[in-house]
């Protein structure tokens, strides 16, 4: 028995769910052609790559993020489970809609992680799910993509997807920038949007090693919080807050993964990966709104 590539069995899956789909050119519906390839009415296509993720940027984009660095988040999140308690809380929202199966987005998914746990979370309280993954970096739907199977995973922009309006119950929003006119238009109603932002005390122990005494050694969420009120009406807010003890190497993982880290003093980086393990303080809050 010969068997299919990755690309043929992705363009499979998504054939069934194809009309999520809208054309990121011309907007109009769109099908899955042979041999793997995404084509609308009026024939722009777009193939499957060989990982089995689809680009669907209508101009190729180039981001700041490395593969390096997606992998490096891949270990922090999946192997440390550094993210657990807040992934548990957002399966346990998404658990309360009604519907089945329960679409959902993740809009800035990154190496899709997060993604996968909140999906398998749900699915094994006996929730069938159709999970998609977006992101505008190649690198971390390449990673994504290599690493867990049963997903849609796309290069796209989240301010202008390329998918139907009300097709998604949940839109998941975690530590990426939003475009809230999106969201709204790709809800179903009754569905929600949950998003993920930091608190003053998220990795704190970071900020104060580069930055003590610096404006960037603190950080306030309310304006991010007042931007979500204006276009959704808040339902739940939940903090969490919790320290995780990493060891080296999950530090210097931390360390690469993090913008704050980018552009700190050498020094002031070596002397923080001195003494391990160290904990980390997360300190977020899930924000949870309807149309
Ligand atoms: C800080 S990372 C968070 C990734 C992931 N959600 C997590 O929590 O691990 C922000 C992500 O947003 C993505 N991003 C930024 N602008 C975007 C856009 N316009 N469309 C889609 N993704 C975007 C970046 O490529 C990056 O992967
Ligand atoms: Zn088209």
């Amino acid at each position: 028995m010969v068997l299919k590539s990755k690309r043929i069995r992705s363009a499979g899956f998504v054939e069934k769910l194809s009309f999520l789909f809208k054309c990121p050119v011309c907007a109009s519906k769109m099908k899955v052609v042979e041999p793997a390839s995404l084509k609308c009415e009026k024939g722009h296509s777009f193939d499957f790559a060989k990982q089995g993720y689809i680009n669907l940027l209508p101009r190729p984009v180039k981001t700041k993020y490395g593969k390096e660095l997606f992998e490096a988040r891949r270990k922090l999140m999946a192997d440390d489970r550094f993210f657990e308690p807040v992934i548990r809380e957002i399966a346990k929202s998404a658990l309360q809609l009604p519907a089945e199966p329960l679409y959902i987005l993740d809009t800035g998914c990154g190496e899709g992680t997060h993604l996968n746990g909140i999906c398998q979370m749900v699915e094994d309280r006996g929730k069938n799910t159709v999970c998609v993954g977006i992101d505008l970096a190649k690198e971390g739907i390449l990673v994504a993509a290599g690493t867990y199977e049963g997903k849609i995973w796309c290069v796209a922009d989240l301010a202008d997807t390329p998918f139907m309006d009300e097709t998604f119950n949940v839109i998941l929003n975690i530590l990426s920038p939003s475009n809230y006119a999106e969201f709204s238009r790709l809800l179903k109603p009754g569905g929600r949007l949950i998003k993920v932002v930091p608190k003053s005390g998220y990795l704190q122990e970071l900020r104060t090693a580069f930055y003590a005494d610096s404006e960037k050694e603190t950080y306030s969420n309310e304006e991010t919080v007042e931007r979500f009120q204006e276009k959704f009406r808040l339902t739940d807010r939940k903090s969490i807050q919790y320290t995780k003890k990493l060891d080296r190497s999950s530090l210097e993982v931390l360390v690469a993964m993090t913008p704050l880290a980018w552009n700190a003093d050498e020094r002031k980086v070596a002397a923080f990966l001195q003494k391990t393990p160290k904990a980390i303080t997360v300190d977020l809050e899930i924000l949870i709104g309807e149309k």
